[in-house]
């Protein structure tokens, strides 16, 4: 059936209203639109959501492209541009150079207005905000698709914003992986939540980015830049591939592994102890042919919560192969019920209970299991979920999840996200009228509508050969690991 046949009125009223409401959230600056607020809300204090989030922008930018209101998206790179520090920080505590803010507010004063960033130090936990510089690349890069000019990103600022941002993911450091080391909460989940070291939500992103960076560069004056991507492009795109995929077959070599091996014939690379992940229910929860990947890999480290946002932009923006994006999108069809439930759909899971959510969230009382990041549901996701099942030709999962969250929306009033084992509970702290649960609905429906959109966040896989002698290198342990 397609989807327009199931839209009632009541549907219809809905999206209407959804639209409205983003309409309302657009925030101006000297008279011109630059981003969206988070939430909304009158009935609570603003907080900081009053402020316009990077990440939180992203869907509402997608959606202005898909309506042609590209002036909006690209007051917005340019005005978040500027806010970039441009100079190495002599304070440790000033933002390092290249940094893009996790937000920023219209502020007034004597009749000027002038835009204030946060880069987290304003923030309840003083988180930094490694996505952000992520997705402004994605974003440019998706500006670029959806008008075909190339002229904003070849401007001379915008290149060196670029190579500025390509400079900190790739600089020199202590850490000998192609992926990317960050602080814990460094994400869409911007608290204490265990996600430090190789999380996948960042470094799914940190592909992404990488790859569009390749696209917008140019290369007189970047070379050495576009030469340490295609560098790293490759390596990274395997080591997430092989070392972050768990199915069945994976779950039994690792049961089976060795600990404490040295050298190079090495098998268990990380030094995995095998009491330290969950088998009997992984054994329980995989199903025969779902796989998905990890939500962390590291030394003797192997997250196995599932992530949402990584494992389905790993299948937009092509990261996973085309068998682990099936098999990924398997997993979701066959476990339903505990990562879309009622409400589409789950940060991750499980949840973090007992013991380990005391040590691992520090106790913190809005990250209970179940709740907020700790396994809340998310309808921001909807749009990711739609577009990798458009992406896996599974149109009919997109319609149950879009289905399922249909009518409860509006009724609700947009809340930020869900809380309880299948989502049907509203979050105990959150924002009415969220705009990213508005523009996470409303974009799902667009890409079902017109899955000619989805080239915006997606890329095409990279060369085969290209991945597979990273991958023998790897296996190899050579050369690539070592610090340049
Ligand atoms: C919360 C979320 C974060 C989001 C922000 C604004 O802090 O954890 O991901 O960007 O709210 O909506």
């Amino acid at each position: 059936m397609h989807l327009n046949e199931l839209e009632t009125t009541e549907n219809l009223k809905e999206v209407e209203e959804a639209w409205l409401t983003l309409e309302k959230s657009i925030l101006y600056y000297q008279g011109r639109p630059v981003g969206t607020v988070a939430a909304y809300d009158a009935s609570v204090e603003a907080l900081n959501y009053d402020q316009c989030f990077v990440r939180d922008f992203v869907s509402s930018a997608l959606i202005f492209l898909i309506k042609g209101r590209t002036d909006i998206v690209r007051n917005f790179l340019e005005e978040t541009l500027k806010l970039q520090p441009k100079e190495k920080a002599l304070d440790a505590y000033k933002p390092g150079r290249g940094l893009i803010p996790a937000s920023f507010k219209v502020v007034s004063e004597n009749g000027q207005e002038y835009l204030e960033a946060d880069f987290g130090e304003h923030a309840i936990a003083r988180v930094t905000p490694v996505d952000s510089c992520l997705w402004w690349i994605i974003l440019l890069r998706a500006y670029v698709v959806a008008t075909e000019d190339f002229s904003l990103a070849y401007q001379p600022e915008f290149q060196n914003g670029i190579r500025l941002i390509m400079e900190i993911c790739l600089a020199n450091r202590f850490d000998m992986y192609p992926t990317l080391l960050v602080p814990d909460g460094a994400c869409m989940i911007d608290r204490r939540l265990g996600i430090y070291g190789h999380p996948l939500e960042l470094q799914v992103l940190f592909y992404t980015a990488l790859r569009a960076s390749r696209e917008l560069l140019v290369c007189q004056g970047n070379s050495d830049i576009v030469a340490a991507i295609d560098n790293r492009l490759p390596l990274l795109c395997a080591h997430i591939r092989q070392h972050y995929w768990i199915d069945i077959n994976r779950l039994n070599e690792i049961y089976r592994f060795k600990s404490e091996e040295y050298g190079k014939g090495a098998v268990n690379l990380f030094n995995i102890y095998v009491d330290s992940v969950p088998y009997y229910e992984l054994d329980k929860w995989l199903p025969k042919k779902g796989g998905y990947l990890a939500g962390n890999v590291g030394p003797s480290q192997l997250d196995t919560r599932f992530f949402s946002l990584g494992n389905l932009m790993a299948i937009i923006s092509d990261l996973a192969t085309e068998e682990q994006a099936q098999a990924i999108m398997t997993l979701i069809e066959d476990r339903w019920d505990d990562l879309v439930g009622d409400m589409p759909m789950k940060i991750c899971f499980p949840a973090l209970e007992h013991e380990e959510y005391r040590i691992v969230t520090g106790c913190d009382p809005k990250n209970i299991p179940w709740s907020y990041h700790n396994a809340g549901s998310w309808p921001v996701l909807m749009w990711m979920l739609a577009a990798a099942a458009v992406k896996t030709n599974k149109i009919s999962l997109a319609q149950k999840a879009i289905q399922t969250a249909q009518g409860r929306l509006s009724t609700d009033q947009w809340p930020e996200y869900y809380d309880g084992k299948k989502g049907r509970l509203i979050g105990k702290q959150a924002r009415k009228y969220q705009t990213w649960t508005i523009t996470g609905f409303l974009l799902a429906k667009e890409l079902m509508a017109n899955p000619t959109y989805l080239p915006l966040i997606s890329f095409g896989k990279l060369p085969a050969e290209q991945v597979s002698r990273a991958c023998e290198f790897e296996i190899a342990s050579v050369d690539p690991y070592m610090p340049r």
